[in-house]
């Protein structure tokens, strides 16, 4: 199983050496066969890694290019020397927020695998678009931009579901995932509201792989309680 912490636009690098050091504590003596990876800001990228024991880091996303002019942007080569060995492509907050598109999530993914970092892509359907019935053919556009590459990794995030406490049903999970493997022979993750009380159902479900966690994931102890829930 994969357990992936996307901490979004939260923690200083001091918080985020705190977080390692119990995290680590927990984990010590843990006899895991599960793929641990956080996210953190571009500028704990490197303390973290240097920290973490066990656990692998990942940039929670990358521009295409590997150098010039791109004010404000971050290679794939950059997060790599930081520590990253995963990266997370299209999350659904870059896609509203700062206009990523499926055209931009391609270049991305195919400069991830170039530079040998994992992308994790992020791809799921807005409450209007799951209301009219639209689902299915959501998921497929967006999947038709993705790479059928071995090494990618697929996060289906209902858009409604993120940071609303609400997290999709297990038949909703289900048959999203069951598609997506239709298409595509990748592990296929599940995100949005994920926490301790649901992760146990949530991973059991056929098709599910791991868990893409967002605010549970903020704090250690919970985010170690979703990794013990999985069977
Ligand atoms: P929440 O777990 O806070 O709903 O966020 C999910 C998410 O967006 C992970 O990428």
């Amino acid at each position: 199983m994969f357990f992936m912490a996307n901490w979004k636009m939260n923690k200083t690098i001091g918080e985020s050496e705190s977080y390692a050091e119990r995290i680590n504590e927990l984990l010590e003596g843990e006899e895991t066969k599960h793929t641990i990876v956080i996210f953190p800001p571009f500028t704990a990228l490197r303390s973290l890694s240097e920290h973490l024991k066990g656990i692998s880091v990942g940039a929670q996303d990358i521009y295409y290019e590997e150098s010039g002019a791109f004010t404000g942007e971050i290679s794939p080569i950059m997060v790599r020397e930081a520590g990253a060995s995963y990266v997370i492509i299209g999350h659904s907050e870059r896609r509203r927020l700062f206009g990523e598109t499926n055209e931009s999530v391609q270049k991305k993914a195919l400069s991830a695998l170039k530079h040998g970092l994992t992308p994790v892509i992020c791809i799921g359907e807005s409450i209007g678009e799951r209301e009219a019935g639209r689902t299915i053919n959501i998921i497929k556009e967006q999947l038709g931009y993705i790479p059928k590459d071995k090494k990618v990794i697929i996060a289906y995030e209902p858009l409604w579901a993120i940071g609303t406490g609400r997290s999709a049903s297990s038949e909703e999970i289900e048959e999203v995932h069951r598609f997506i493997k239709g298409i595509i022979d990748a592990p296929v993750l599940y995100g949005g509201s994920v926490n301790s009380r649901n992760s146990g159902e949530i991973l059991g479900i056929e098709g599910v792989d791991g868990a893409l966690i967002g605010g549970a994931s903020l704090d250690a102890d919970e985010f170690f309680s979703i990794i013990k829930s999985a069977k």
